[in-house]
């Protein structure tokens, strides 16, 4: 939008803060074409992964845990697992998103609920309690770390690529490979995968989507 006469000055920041978050997501992509000789410095990964934290997550729990590989031998070894992905080690990084089964994080964030006031110290323990026997189900429990986890590792895709790096999430590896490989805790499965680096420039045309026509439903399916 163009700045009026009458738009407030925080209206044109807001306008342009929200181009560039629509752009970013528009022109995300799945990198295949990694530069093979060049590696994100430490100061950027950790930037992008406070990115990822930043995703909603079931009250606030961020049961997330990101592993990173970029050790040549051990990117060997995440190639292999990964079924012979070779792009994983053309990027110089991979970064396994993990997810917590149990909500293990629930004491200090209920916690944190009640210390900001916004939740009075009754309502936190009730909720905190449900949160744990609704999880207590095997199903639900997987059900919480994939979609808690997932909303993180599309945080961290958007968050390399508005840094200009290219980045591909994946789930073609072996999971209980992968997860014994990378040392996770019983309670904690591999998510996605992805693989993260600098860009080799050009990258196929994006493959079309389904359309909005196909896709929404209003009221019911
Ligand atoms: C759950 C999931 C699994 C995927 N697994 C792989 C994979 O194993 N290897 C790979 O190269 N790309 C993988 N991709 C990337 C998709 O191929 C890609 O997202 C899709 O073709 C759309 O392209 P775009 O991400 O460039 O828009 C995966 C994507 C998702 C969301």
């Amino acid at each position: 939008m163009q700045p009026t006469s009458e738009t407030r000055e925080d209206d044109v920041e807001h306008d342009e803060t929200f181009e560039r978050a629509i752009t970013a997501l528009r022109t995300r992509r799945s990198g295949h074409n990694f530069a093979p000789d060049a590696d994100i410095d430490d100061a950027t990964l950790e930037e992008i992964i406070e990115d990822a934290t930043l995703a909603p997550s079931s009250y606030n729990l961020q049961p997330w845990e990101f592993v990173v590989v970029q050790d040549e031998e051990r990117l060997d070894t995440v190639v292999e697992l990964a079924f012979g992905q070779e792009h994983i080690r053309d990027a110089g990084t991979a970064v396994l998103v993990a997810g917590h089964t149990t909500p293990k994080t629930a004491d200090r964030v209920f916690d944190e609920w009640t210390e900001s006031g916004r939740m009075d110290k009754e309502t936190a323990a009730q909720t905190k309690e449900q949160t744990v026997e609704m999880y207590a189900d095997e199903r639900m429990g997987r059900d919480y770390a994939i979609r808690n986890a997932s909303l993180a590792a599309e945080n961290l895709l958007l968050s390399a690529h508005a840094r200009g790096l290219a980045a591909t999430p994946m789930i073609g590896f072996d999971a209980e490979g992968i997860a014994e490989f990378l040392g996770l805790p019983d309670d904690t499965v591999p998510v996605v995968l992805i693989a993260l680096g600098p860009s080799g420039g050009e990258e196929p045309d994006q493959l079309p989507r389904r359309s909005v026509d196909e896709v929404l439903h209003r009221e019911e399916y």
